[in-house]
């Protein structure tokens, strides 16, 4: 029979008295796309930094091709040949994408020749990355390309990814699958968090599902349907989300207002007591694309640094820049789930 790369057996978490993690067990076999599913809260994150070695578990044991490991921290758990690309980036501002990999990489390898390997390993999977530029200047996707370079520069067998595709556009998230595609044809495992179960369904050949910490089941996500992995997560039936017919939406009760509008310039005057009324919300009630849409910008960009999804009463979409554009309505479905026809895992803001 064919061995687990990584087993997790029987892991259990607790912070004080709560179990973040009870009892899990996880198998994960080489060239395998598996997919980690559950709700907010469910465990998924705390589960991979145990993998990563960021967490100790409270029990239970971790197998590396069949061995038994105990992983200090990360740098053990990259030393076996575990990569972890985190929900929430680990990257410094300030410094070069250069500098942010020598810091993440305990190769020890001389600067100007992991330079020099970064810019081309990070072209060869299609994630192009200038090693001499400072990170503040570039975009969230392209902040992303830097950690899962780091992450392939180590040459990982289990490469790890916490919803990596929440802070991407669609062209980029489209990337990101060629490359994980690549990952899988060379060998590699590949443990995946998302929420977004049309991915899954294409990209991953097993998932386990979790849900208030325990393990609910495992089973191949290209034989069940969107509504039965959510029944799965939620242990419940999903109703379909929509506004009801004829509802009023009431005052907004929070906007954010657009400083460069499509115009260029920023609102002012009229258009600014306009919006600040409210009285922007029939026109935009009647239609979400229509010119007299209060189009806004989130300041600091949505999920540049890993932040919540806006609350899926906003329709929002990232731009390329990485700032999320979003348009305060009433009830409506995001707009990017309405173009795709995307389903969404349930997802509390
Ligand atoms: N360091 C911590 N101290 C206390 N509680 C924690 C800690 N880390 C996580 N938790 C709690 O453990 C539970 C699981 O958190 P975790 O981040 O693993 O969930 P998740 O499935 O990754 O959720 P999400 O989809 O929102 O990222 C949550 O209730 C969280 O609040
Ligand atoms: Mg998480």
């Amino acid at each position: 029979m064919r061995e687990p790369l990584l087993s997790a057996v029987n892991i259990t978490k607790r912070f004080g008295t709560f179990a973040a993690n009870d009892a899990i067990d996880l198998d994960i076999y080489g060239t395998e796309t598996h997919a980690l599913l559950g709700e907010n809260g469910a465990g998924k994150s705390t589960l991979v930094k145990i993998i990563y070695g960021l967490l100790q578990p409270t029990s239970g044991e971790l197998r590396f091709m069949g061995r038994k490991v105990e992983l200090a921290g990360p740098a053990a758990a990259r030393a076996l040949g575990i990569g972890m690309v985190f929900q929430h980036f680990s990257l410094f501002e300030n410094l070069t994408v250069a500098e942010n990999v020598a810091l993440g990489l305990s190769t020890g390898e001389p600067f100007n020749a992991m330079s020099k390997r970064l810019a081309d390993l990070s072209h060869d999977y299609g994630l192009p990355l200038e090693p001499a530029r400072e990170v503040w200047r570039l975009s969230v996707g392209e902040r992303q390309r830097i950690e899962i370079v780091r992450a392939l520069m180590q040459n990982p067998k289990l490469l790890i990814l916490d919803e990596p595709t929440s802070v991407l556009t669609p062209q980029e998230c489209d990337q990101l699958f060629v490359t994980l595609r690549r990952l899988k044809n060379e060998g590699r495992a590949i443990l995946y968090i998302s929420h977004k179960l049309d991915e899954v369904k294409a990209l991953c050949e097993t998932a386990t599902i979790l849900r208030g910490g325990k393990k609910i089941s495992t089973c191949d996500p290209r034989l069940e349907t969107a509504a039965s992995l959510a029944r799965m997560m939620v242990g419940a039936d999903i109703g379909e989300v929509r506004a009801a017919a004829g509802r009023k939406t009431g005052i907004p009760r929070f906007v954010i207002r657009d400083p460069h509008p499509r115009s260029g310039r920023p609102a002012r005057g009229a258009a600014r007591r306009h919006l600040a009324r409210g009285q922007g919300r029939r026109d935009r009630r009647q239609s979400p694309a229509s010119p007299a849409t209060a189009r806004t910008s989130c300041s600091p960009p949505c999920r540049a640094n890993g932040n919540r999804p806006g609350p899926t009463t906003s329709s929002s979409t990232a731009t390329q820049s990485g700032t999320c554009r979003s348009t305060t309505v009433g009830v409506v479905a995001p707009r990017s789930c309405r173009r795709s026809g995307s389903v969404t895992a349930p997802h509390r803001a």
